[in-house]
């Protein structure tokens, strides 16, 4: 394993590029639209710049990371030399199907593909190539560069090769990988977004102020990041989207996503993207 193309240079496109070029990978970074790619450049420059200030790399290690990242606009040719592609484009099924078909259709036959979905069956988008055996999820957690856990999530076709390849690479990027079969959510959104939501229905039914549920969280149980707080810098409209997927993936109500969620996702108050959610920001 040597050339890793990540399609996708979005808030985890450009985090996992970094880890990858950082842990001696040489990558191609495949974006939409050179805007886009050139923000994403940008941002793994300022990651870096911020590692740098903080003595965690050299000015060297910087410049050979920087070195080893290369960029287009085109997948074929992106994908080309791959012996690991990660998709990180938005969570929309459609979009990431088009996007599979083309990567495996040129992309070598020994390619691993991976999906950093973080709801969307992975069974479902491997079906939509012909190497199910070579497809799996590798779910990265925001900020990349920062986050230790790699969720390895192995569709119904993955082969225990694809998945021991895959755990090791996560090791060699200094990651903790931890594998589980694909079910709606996986683990992590499993675990975590039921516990947002009843933090969501606290708030509803008026149980106590957002500040103190997250308190409580915090100080009671040892979290970091209170759960209101999290589901604002998730994004609200995506904490819907992955409890709809939990809803709509085992038909049972307690999934149902609290409507103080909809109607805050309805008035576009998203969270930190739009400065306002549970909390303010500027
Ligand atoms: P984003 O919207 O920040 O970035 C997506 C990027 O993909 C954009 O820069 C866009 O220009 C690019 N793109 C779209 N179509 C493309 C194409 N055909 N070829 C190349 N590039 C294309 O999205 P984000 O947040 O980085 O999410 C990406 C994936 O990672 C989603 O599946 C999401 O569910 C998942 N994820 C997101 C997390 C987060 O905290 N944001 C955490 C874990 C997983």
């Amino acid at each position: 394993m040597k050339n890793v193309s990540v399609i996708g240079g979005g808030t985890m496109g450009n985090g996992i590029a970094h880890v990858f070029a950082m842990s001696g990978f040489e990558v191609t970074l495949v974006e939409a639209k050179q805007q886009f790619l050139d923000k994403a450049l940008d941002a793994i420059e300022k990651n870096l710049d911020r590692m740098l200030s903080k003595q965690k790399i050299s000015n060297d290690d910087k410049k050979a990371t920087l070195q080893r990242i290369h960029s287009t606009l085109n997948t074929v040719e992106g994908v080309m030399k791959a012996d690991l592609v990660v998709e990180a484009i938005p969570e929309q099924f459609d979009l990431k199907k088009k996007v599979f078909q083309e990567v495996d259709e040129n992309a070598p036959k020994h390619t691993i593909l991976a999906s950093n979905t973080s709801s969307i069956s992975i069974t479902k988008l491997a079906a939509q190539t012909k190497r199910p055996d070579r497809f799996i999820g590798m779910h990265f957690f925001n900020p990349v560069p920062v986050m230790k856990l790699v969720e390895v999530i192995n569709g119904l076709e993955t082969s225990e090769e694809t998945t021991q390849t895959v755990m090791g690479l996560a090791e060699k990027l200094g990651k903790v990988p931890v594998s589980a079969d694909d079910s709606p959510g996986f683990v992590s959104n499993r675990v975590l977004m039921p516990m947002i939501n009843e933090a969501i229905f606290c708030v509803y039914e008026g149980v106590a102020e957002p500040e103190d549920i997250d308190q409580v969280m915090k100080l009671g149980m040892a979290h970091p990041m209170g759960p209101l707080r999290l589901a604002d810098f998730i994004g609200l409209d995506v904490c819907l989207d992955i409890l709809n997927v939990l809803y709509d993936g085992f038909k049972d109500p307690k999934y149902r996503p609290c409507p103080l969620l909809v109607k805050m996702v309805d008035a576009g108050k998203l969270g930190d993207k739009t400065g306002e959610g549970f909390f303010k920001y500027d």
